[in-house]
């Protein structure tokens, strides 16, 4: 499904539409996936993402806000005082992974295979391609590493982590319930938030006039980073599997049937977007569809606004100009929009 309007009636009706039979596209990949807050329908998955919904909501995330800001503001400092720095490399991968590893609870060893892994990880969701064959090892590698996690003693006190494992000990979750729990939340915000900000920093070398616009209005930060969302999506799409026989634009589609959310084709359709190849910095399309929709919207939407809001902050205040300085690499992950490199240099802010 490609169009907007069938994209979002098909994430709104779970009943039609489940994702209780995995999400992805083999069954070899969702034999992992069922039984998560991702590949579960209510009520089963309504209690899955109970647990760190408190952590989530607007109150817990407003307690870390400032602790982020002054992370994104370190993190800022460091690549400008180096002039020239890879916007994904030194940036886009480096500020969402220790955000939310921090906010779990995570120990810093072994945080080097958050990243790969959770971009094999996604590469899962779709078809058999070269590109997931030969991360297999990254995927076990990292699954192995997550299932240590439910080792209190591996856990910052007060994090995410102690608190799934506080569901455990109280018989909301199994063990394997929370070795998915930990894991859903830790890859689910990474490769995502991750190549929205490599897309937002390389918008702005391409195209300057809108950096100069939000430096001058630094209140257009959320809608930059929602029409960054719209025109870039980050998750392709998922999958669903049809529980009857249903009609979509005049097609029946029979029962047992498993079907894509195009997430990306629907925020680009020019029947609910005019223009919708175009970065508009002043369309704030909040009903777009790159966090899904539906029971199983984005948990962690607040999440990646508030880090992608702090991170442009921090360069409002340091950066007057972004340019390119080589070429732009596109990666290669058959279900999340990538980006490898994006060299880049800056003009300092001059106050
Ligand atoms: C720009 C960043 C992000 C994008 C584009 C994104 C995208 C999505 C999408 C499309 C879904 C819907 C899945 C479906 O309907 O099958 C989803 C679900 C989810 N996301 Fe995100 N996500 C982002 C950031 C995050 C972050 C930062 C976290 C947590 C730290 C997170 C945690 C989750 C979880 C746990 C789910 C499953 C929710 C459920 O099934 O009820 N996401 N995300």
């Amino acid at each position: 499904m490609t169009r907007y309007d069938d994209v979002r009636a098909a994430a709104a009706d779970w009943q039609s539409f489940t994702s209780a039979q995995g999400v992805a596209l083999l069954p070899e990949f969702n034999g992992n996936l069922v039984g998560s807050v991702l590949a579960s329908d209510p009520p089963e998955h309504d209690q899955l993402r109970a647990v760190l919904s408190e952590k989530l909501a607007p109150k817990g995330l407003s307690k870390v806000r400032s602790d982020i800001r002054g992370y994104a503001d370190q993190l800022v400092e460091q690549v400008v005082s180096r002039g020239r720095f890879d916007a994904v490399v030194d940036v886009a991968r480096v500020f969402p992974i220790n955000v939310v590893a921090d906010l779990v609870g995570l120990p810093q060893e072994g945080r080097d295979k958050l990243h790969p892994g959770a971009d094999a990880t996604f590469a899962g969701f779709g078809p058999f391609t070269p590109y997931l064959q030969e991360r297999l090892p990254a995927v076990r590698g990292y699954h192995e590493w997550m299932a240590q996690m439910t080792d209190r003693a591996k856990l910052t006190p007060g994090g995410w982590g102690e608190v799934v494992m506080d569901a455990v000990d109280d018989g909301r979750l199994s063990m394997l319930g929370a070795i998915k729990t930990i894991s859903a939340y830790m890859t689910a915000g990474m490769d995502t938030t991750v190549n929205a900000i490599s897309a937002m920093l390389r918008l702005f070398a391409d195209s300057p006039e809108v950096w100069s616009t939000l430096k001058s209005e630094p209140t257009l930060a959320g809608p930059v980073f929602e029409e960054i969302l719209r025109l870039e999506t980050p998750v392709q799409g998922f999958f669903r599997v049809t529980t009857k026989e249903v009609t979509v634009g005049g097609v029946t589609i029979p029962k047992d049937q498993r079907v894509l959310l195009h997430w990306a084709a629907a925020n680009r359709d020019p029947g609910h977007y005019p223009d919708p190849a175009r970065f508009d910095i002043r369309r704030n399309p909040l009903d777009h569809m790159a966090f899904g929709y539906g029971v199983h919207a984005c948990a962690g939407q607040g999440m990646a606004r508030m880090e992608a809001v702090t991170l442009l902050e921090a360069f409002i205040e340091r950066v007057d100009r972004f340019e390119l300085t080589g070429p732009v690499v596109r990666g290669g992950n058959p279900v999340v929009r990538s980006l490898d490199s994006v060299p880049l240099s800056i003009l300092p802010a001059r106050s």
